[in-house]
């Protein structure tokens, strides 16, 4: 399959289908039914990971020592693209390209610029990533042309040094241009701040007020037990209620229905204007609404977060030219999505509970 070289999508995403065009979209879902799991939960939502790999090795993501997967695991971005292109086709409306960093890996562009046409068709309604800003400056533009509404940009501090410590080999300024970038280019933010218990807690209302001066949404996550690193996962649990509670005292908050699906809640600052959010996946379940799968960059589905059964999906696209075998599995392994997760971070649970890291599934 050859890629494109041209986006050609300015503002598609907005446009509402044409009837042809939603037609077209029943046929395609005829042949190839939604993929619903036991609970009835519809899978809309599929986040893909692109690469394991990333330029920065923040403390609570990547130990020093990662060792990267072969490039003979990885699924090309031809295979990445196909494997998107099925989700879709079985009900996948939002699709959320992460990593590791995902505009690290060599030509990702080419991989936004074919599934934007899922955009122009309107099978697709929503084609985003998160990223951690630091290449955003070179390929905001291209984002946006390829109809990329919004970016999630991880941002933990805006203290120069504090963001080398965090990131170890991060560069505040160039994470800064690129939000900036996106800005200008049209892209709507929002950032990802993971609460970290003595070391950023003191700057979440600073980076609140500066975040929704600039028109941008913040959500702060909570702390996830995946994948060992150096530091102990107790010494950085930060519980948000806490947080919550202390933005309380100086602001109004008022919550807001949540649509998402995910694990986020929002709520509306009343005096900034802007919205917070907060992932609690260890104090609070969101199971019950989710209508989402994580691929990693290596073709496997993991059902859910916080389990660790999945189902191989390089082997049907590689064994195959056409979808069948594909279809099959991907029937087989919604069949098999868990009801819910269980993250627990206590004395009792020193080991993390899932092994894998953050940038193996995918943020
Ligand atoms: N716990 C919570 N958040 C994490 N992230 C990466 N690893 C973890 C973890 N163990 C965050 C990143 C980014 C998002 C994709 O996930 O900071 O904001
Ligand atoms: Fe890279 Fe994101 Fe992990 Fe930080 S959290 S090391 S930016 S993948």
């Amino acid at each position: 399959m050859s890629m494109n070289t041209h986006c050609t999508l300015p503002n598609v995403a907005k446009s509402a289908p044409s009837a042809a065009e939603d037609s077209a979209k029943d046929q395609a879902q005829d042949q190839a039914p939604a993929l619903i799991d036991p609970f009835g939960r519809k899978i809309t939502y599929v986040r893909v990971s692109v690469t394991d790999r990333c330029d920065f090795r923040c403390v609570y993501c990547m130990s020093e020592d990662m060792e990267f997967l072969p490039k003979r695991d990885l699924l090309s971005l031809e295979e990445l693209n196909r494997l998107c292109g099925a989700f879709i086709a079985r009900g996948t409306r939002k699709l959320r390209i992460t990593g590791g960093e995902p505009l690290v890996r060599r030509n990702i562009m080419s991989l936004f610029r074919n599934l934007s046409r899922h955009l122009a068709t309107g099978a697709l309604e929503e084609l985003t990533l998160t990223t951690n800003g630091s290449q955003l400056a070179l390929y905001a533009q291209e984002l946006a042309d390829c109809g990329v509404r919004r970016v999630n940009v991880s941002l933990d501090t805006r203290d120069p040094e504090k963001f080398r410590a965090i990131t170890k080999r991060g560069d505040l300024d160039q994470v800064l241009a690129g939000i900036d970038a996106a800005q200008k280019a049209g892209l709507s933010v929002k950032l990802n701040m993971v609460g970290l218990k003595g070391v950023n807690d003191d700057e979440i209302i600073p980076m609140m007020i500066w975040a929704h001066e600039r028109g941008m949404d913040l959500t702060m996550i909570e702390v996830m037990p995946l994948g060992s690193v150096e530091t102990e996962r107790l010494d950085q649990y930060l519980p948000l209620d806490a947080v919550r509670a202390r933005i309380a005292e100086r602001f109004t908050l008022r919550d807001l229905a949540d649509r998402t699906g995910g694990p986020a809640r929002y709520v509306k600052i009343e005096e900034t204007g802007g919205r917070l959010g907060f992932i609690t996946p260890l104090s609070h379940n969101f199971c019950e609404s989710c209508n989402r799968v994580r691929v990693t960059c290596t073709g496997t589905l993991y059902m859910c977060l916080g389990q660790e059964d999945a189902a191989d999906l390089r082997a049907p696209l590689r064994n195959s030219p056409t979808d069948e075998l594909l279809n099959a599995a991907l029937d087989e392994a919604i069949g098999r999505k868990p009801k819910g997760h269980d993250f627990v971070i206590d004395r009792t649970h020193r080991d993390p509970a899932v092994p894998r890291h953050m940038s193996v599934t995918g943020g």
